[in-house]
């Protein structure tokens, strides 16, 4: 009998549905059984988000602080570890990051075979750096990575996932798409759980190679490459001011909150368009440089 951990944290219920799609397939064999286990903090992070608790959350998600998470009834060992995270500021969730920097990780964690799952707004390649660095530092083997984004151009998703985030709604109006990811991609996951159950009847689970190539379990876009670089190098001075100002939910904090809004608003409506012109324009004479970050960032289940 094979022993598959299913953890993740989901606040709307779009990752557990993920997660639930992708691992279906292993439930309904006898020789799997799948424990799955939330990831749930202490305080709890709420949703739909008011405007300042949401920015407030930044400087601890961008500098990897984590939150107190509940210990987690686990079993002893397990074959395979399937993370089910999302991205916070370009870094993974504050609750996952707590899960990985706990004690109980460090034990759970050594040396057995993770495959992360994303479900994001569209920019997660600089979260899954900072998670193969955790994944790292608890002696994880990262297998696989499967990613999926939200349905609508990086233009409609812009207005569609902030409007879900603060205000709970996720259907179509005017001529943007509903938010959050297509149903039928979401269903589609399955694919992946009906792979890792042949793999896991033949043991390759043990070879610390990955399973899920070649099945489009992962795509870069390689214009978004730049933007995350940058936005996470502003990410920490902004960082670092905001946690200068203050503690979380402090006035003072929030005083250097609205000055943050303000410049990020500001760069949304100039730097942005513009990076991404000039970006389109010199597309051609950069293509083999992106063409190799794009291929080093889909690693380690590319194509
Ligand atoms: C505080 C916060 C920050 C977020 N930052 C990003 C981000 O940097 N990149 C991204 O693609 N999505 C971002 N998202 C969207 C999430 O990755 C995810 O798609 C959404 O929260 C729904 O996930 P759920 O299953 O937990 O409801 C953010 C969401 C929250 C709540």
């Amino acid at each position: 009998m094979k022993k598959v951990l299913v953890l993740y944290y989901s606040q709307s219920g779009q990752l557990k549905k993920t997660v639930d799609s992708f691992t279906a397939p292993l439930k309904v064999n006898d020789e799997v059984s799948v424990d799955y286990q939330e990831i749930v903090p202490l305080e709890a992070y709420p949703y739909p988000w008011p405007f300042y608790t949401f920015f407030d959350a930044f400087p601890e998600a961008v500098y990897l602080d984590g939150c107190p998470v509940e210990e987690l009834d686990l079993q002893d060992d397990y074959d395979l570890i399937i993370l089910g995270y999302t991205s916070w500021f370009l870094s993974p969730s504050i609750p996952v990051t707590g899960f990985l920097k706990s004690e109980q990780a460090k034990k759970l964690f050594k040396d057995k075979p993770v495959v992360t799952l994303i479900a994001c707004r569209d920019m997660w390649v600089m979260a899954q750096e900072k998670m193969k660095e955790m994944l790292k530092a608890v002696d994880a083997k990262l297998i696989d990575n499967v990613v999926l984004t939200d349905q609508g151009r990086s233009l409609f998703t812009f207005v569609t996932t902030p409007r879900w985030l603060f205000t709970g709604r996720k259907d179509a109006f005017w001529f943007f798409p509903p938010a959050g990811v297509l149903e039928d991609e979401i269903k589609n996951t399955s694919r992946f759980g009906e792979r890792l159950k042949t793999a896991l009847m033949n043991d390759e689970e043990k070879q610390a190679k990955p399973l899920l190539r070649n099945m489009g379990a992962v795509s870069v876009d390689g214009k978004l490459i730049g933007t995350e670089k940058i936005a996470t190098r502003s990410f920490m001075i902004w960082g670092k001011l905001i946690k200068k100002a203050g503690a979380p939910g402090s006035f003072s904090r929030k005083i250097v909150i609205s000055i943050y809004v303000l410049f990020l608003l500001t760069l949304i409506l100039t730097v942005v368009p513009l990076n991404m012109l000039i970006r389109k324009l010199i597309y051609p004479f950069r293509k083999e440089k992106i063409d190799q970050n794009v291929a080093y960032y889909e690693q380690p289940s590319g194509r």
